[in-house]
């Protein structure tokens, strides 16, 4: 890919942006020595200002999703983009959540470039575990753990039951319940079907991958050994 296209597919700007960015002598190679569009340096060596570039096409990012904020691209209030630098709101492939969480649910969120890995990680066949925290308004009946491992739970207005998923009961209000797949609101609508309801959700875990000390609203780049670690677990 030509040079110019590759740094506009960043988030640096439109192409007649960067193009204004080569003319200044603002893109420069490790050296300091000013590159031109028709140059085909590896992305490694590229400078803009000085700075490294963002990372190349194929990144796995992993977010510490706060309470209140929305997993789509554009909403009235916080998105989730707005916690990651600008420019990666600007990239081509675009940068997508790797699924979904509710703006009043928090915990690990991905997002991803790459298109293939998206699926990979959502595809009902991956059966990729995801474990959430659930905080209930009311005591559990006793009867949960049953319910949700046999298989056969249907939800409201699904069409197949849901797959077996496991509970574990933390406290009379408070449960971890690992599941392998994700439809829409499963965990409200899981708890909602044994007549509970949840007042708090966190999401701790996908298949090998933990936030460990990100705190609330911090990301990070995953390596190449955390995107296998995740398939791993
Ligand atoms: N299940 C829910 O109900 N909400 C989420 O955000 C994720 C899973």
């Amino acid at each position: 890919m030509k040079l110019l296209k590759h740094i506009a597919n960043l988030g640096y700007g439109s192409r007649k942006q960067v193009a204004w960015l080569f003319r200044e002598g603002r893109i420069t190679d490790a050296a300091g020595e000013v590159l031109y569009a028709d140059d085909t340096p590896t992305h490694d060596e590229i400078r803009v200002d000085s700075e490294p570039l963002d990372p190349a096409p194929g990144i796995l990012v992993m977010l510490h999703k706060p309470l209140d904020v929305t997993c789509s691209k554009k909403d009235r209030g916080r998105v989730v983009f707005d916690l990651l630098p600008p420019r990666f709101r600007l990239r081509d492939p675009v940068l997508s959540t790797v699924g979904r969480l509710d703006r009043d649910t928090s915990g690990l969120l991905l997002l991803t470039d790459d298109g293939l890995l998206l699926h990979r990680i959502i595809s009902p066949k991956s059966k990729l575990p995801k474990v959430y925290l659930a905080t209930l308004a009311q005591d559990l009946r006793g009867d949960e753990v049953a319910n949700f491992a046999n298989g056969g739970l249907m939800l409201e207005s699904e069409k197949t039951p849901l797959l077996p998923a496991e509970l574990e009961v933390l406290g009379p209000r408070e449960a971890r319940l690992t599941l392998h797949e994700g439809r829409y609101h499963q965990v409200r609508r899981m708890f909602a079907a044994v007549g509970n309801h949840v007042d708090a959700l966190h999401r701790e875990r996908i298949g090998g991958l933990d936030l460990g000390d990100l705190v609330e609203g911090q990301w990070r780049m995953l390596g190449e050994a955390e995107r296998e670690g995740l398939f791993g677990s």
